[in-house]
Formats: C-alpha cells, structure tokens, sequence
C-alpha cells in the first residue's frame, strides 16, 4: 500500500519535472523544425564543470538551469596592459591587447598599464549537437562565460537563459552567444546584459539556420565604447551562407550594431522594439540582404547608418509591400517610429530571396509595442 503511493507520487513527480522543464513552443522562421535535445531526459547540473561538460558531450540534452552559475574566478585572473581608444573617461570601456590589437589597430591610442579581467569570460562554453539549454521560471542565469557553438554543431536550443556579466569593462573580455559553423539554432527568451563584447556574433564561417526571438538585449552599462551608458557592440551576423530571422527581440540601450549585418548574410528582422539607441541601430555591409518590416524604432537616433553598403528593403510603399507577399507569404508591414531616424532601403530585388524558405509570420508595428512586456528570461 505504501509502496503503491510512493511509486504514484514518484510518477506524478517525473511527469510534472518533464512538463515543466522542457523547450516551450517552437521556432518560427528560418530554424523551424529545431529540436535540440528533444526527448531526452532532462539533466540538472549542479555545478560549473558538470554544465560545461553537459553541453559539449556527444550525447542529445535537455539542460535545465535552476540556479546561478557563476563562473567569475573558475579561470582566475589576468592582469596584463591594454589600451583606450574611445578615452580614458569612466564610462569608456578599455580594450585587452588581445594578440597585439592595440598596437596593430590602435597605435595611437593611450596605453593603460595595469588591467585585470577574469580569465573564464574570454572564451564561451563549447555546445554540442543536439542541446537545449534551458533555464526554470527566472532561475537561469549564467554569470561570467558565455557559449560557443562552432565546428558544424547543430541543432541546438537556447531558451530562457540571461547571460550577463562579462568583463563589461573590457573589450574583448568575451561574448555572449559565438557561433561559427553552425546550422538549425534558435535563441529565444535569452538576456544578455552586461556584456564584454557581441552580445550575439554570428562569425565568417556559415551559420545557416539561425532564429533570434523574443531574446532581451540589454547594453545599459557603465562601460561603453561611446563612453555613455550604451553598448556599441549589440549583434554582428556575417558568416558565409547565413539565414537569420530576428523576431520580437528588444534591443535597447545600444549605440551601434543593433545589428551589423555582413558576409552572405539573408536577415528578416521582423516586429522587434528598438528603443534607447544613442547612435545608429543598423549597419550593412555589402553582401547582406535585410527585409525590415513591423519593428518600432523608439527612441533611437538612426535606424540605419547612413549610405548603407548592404541591401535593404523596408516596406517602402504598399504597391512594393504587396511584392513581398510571392516570396515571404505575407505583404510586407510598415515600421514605426517615434522620435527616431527612419530606415530607407527600398530594394525589392532581395525579395526573391526567401522563396521556398521558412519565414516567419509578421504582425503590425503596433503589435510589436507589446515586446518590452515578453522578451527576455524569466518570462515563459
Ligand atoms: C544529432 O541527432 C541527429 C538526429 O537524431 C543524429 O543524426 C546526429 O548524429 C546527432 N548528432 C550528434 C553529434 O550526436
């Protein structure tokens, strides 16, 4: 009899532990069909060792977070020279002379003698194929290191995490999310604040599949390349062959690359809130194909750089809009504005572009308003 309650309780247990903590929802645009780590049972780590060792194992994972993982410390300390490009102002980050940056890039910039950075932020946790890394309600929080999905891993979830604290002094202290090589990624309900570097960086080598939705990017700091409370370096995509939706992210309190697109990189940036940006929000270099449409620019002093290198078409009029609809599935939606420098690209020729592929649905600017109330960790 006892036994019988214990094993039903035990039962109830598993089954609720498996609900809860798993993947919510599912990736729209071009990662569609993503599974991560799929069914497999869901694995605790308790330590810091245990979660760099879950994520870059051989074998499919549901990671769950519920607790901090601070990794401040677990590398020790570095204390070497640098230099200060952007001044020497409080509010400036100061660069490492990571691989003689300062005197290759930087010559004329003051050098600073004594730094001191925490040695485990420089380079992200490896992650393997077939991952979700998940966090539980609001309690998945990796302090001091992020993640690094590179070498051809694929499939791979992040969901429900904040990534914060990063050498947010330094650059080149480290980033958030690297990939470089990689295929069928969605990052979604993700923070990243508090950040050395890119808080996302999509490297040279080809990203293929890439969803971004519903993340937070948050770049208020004490420690900005613009030396004033915004972080310059938001997002950068340039890989080789990239396919990358950007959808309901609020990107706020930057000050460039918000984001910068490059390499052979396709970007449907759709319905995310920009807000607080004290220089520009895009930047496109020549090989990068942006369709920009439903996202609300609050707040931001340009939308775009100006003369972009890059293609852009931002839902010029309805007769182009109408356009859309044979490629993307849907007519094209107006941006919004308020108080803020306008998008200008009218390229319809990068269209054709999304034939055949997955692309995500676009509700009205108006709609997108309602993000800085769902993106982020903690929210799902
Ligand atoms: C990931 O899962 C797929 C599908 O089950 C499998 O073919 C592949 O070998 C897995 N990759 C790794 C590295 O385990």
């Amino acid at each position: 009899m006892r036994s019988s309650i214990v094993v039903a309780a035990f039962a109830a247990f598993i089954s609720s532990v498996t609900a809860a903590d798993a993947v919510k929802g599912a990736a729209e645009g071009f990662a569609k069909g993503v599974t991560g780590g799929g069914n497999a049972a869901p694995v605790y780590p308790t330590t810091t060792a245990q979660l760099i060792s879950y994520l870059k194992d051989a074998s499919p994972r549901v990671i769950v977070l519920t607790k901090t993982f601070d990794f401040t410390g677990t590398e020790g300390k570095v204390t070497e020279s640098g230099c200060a490009p952007w001044g020497t102002g409080s509010a400036c980050q100061v660069a490492i002379n990571k691989d003689n940056w300062c005197g290759n890039y930087q010559p004329k910039a003051p050098k600073v003698s004594k730094i001191t950075y925490d040695k485990a932020g420089v380079l992200g946790m490896t992650v393997g194929s077939n991952k979700s890394l998940i966090g539980q309600g609001a309690k998945g929080v990796i302090k001091g290191k992020g993640v690094r999905i590179v070498g051809g891993a694929k499939n791979i979830i992040i969901q429900n995490v904040r990534f914060t604290d990063i050498n947010p002094a330094y650059v080149w202290g480290g980033d958030a999310i690297t990939v470089d090589g990689a295929d069928l990624l969605w990052i979604d309900h993700v923070t990243t604040d508090l950040i050395a570097r890119q808080h996302i960086v999509l490297g040279n080598t080809a990203s293929n599949r890439v969803t971004i939705s519903n993340c937070e990017i948050n770049g208020a700091t004490g420690w900005s390349a613009t030396c004033d409370g915004h972080h310059y370096w938001g997002m950068y995509f340039t890989g080789s062959s990239d396919l990358v939706t950007l959808k309901g992210n609020y990107i706020h309190h930057t000050s460039g690359r918000s984001p910068k697109v490059a390499g052979n990189t396709l970007l449907h940036a759709v319905n995310n809130y920009f807000y607080a940006n004290s220089q520009h929000a895009f930047e496109a270099d020549s090989g990068a194909k942006i369709v920009a449409e439903g996202n609300v620019f609050q707040n931001v002093k340009l939308a775009q750089q100006a003369s972009l290198a890059g293609k852009m078409y931002n839902s010029a009029s309805a007769t182009t809009n109408a356009q859309c609809k044979a490629y993307l599935g849907h007519n094209c939606v107006p941006n919004a504005y308020g108080t803020s420098g306008a998008l200008t690209g009218t390229d319809t020729s990068i269209l054709a572009s999304f034939k055949g592929k997955n692309v995500a649905a676009a509700g009205t600017a108006e709609s997108a308003k309602n993000v800085v109330n769902t993106a982020g960790y903690g929210k799902i």
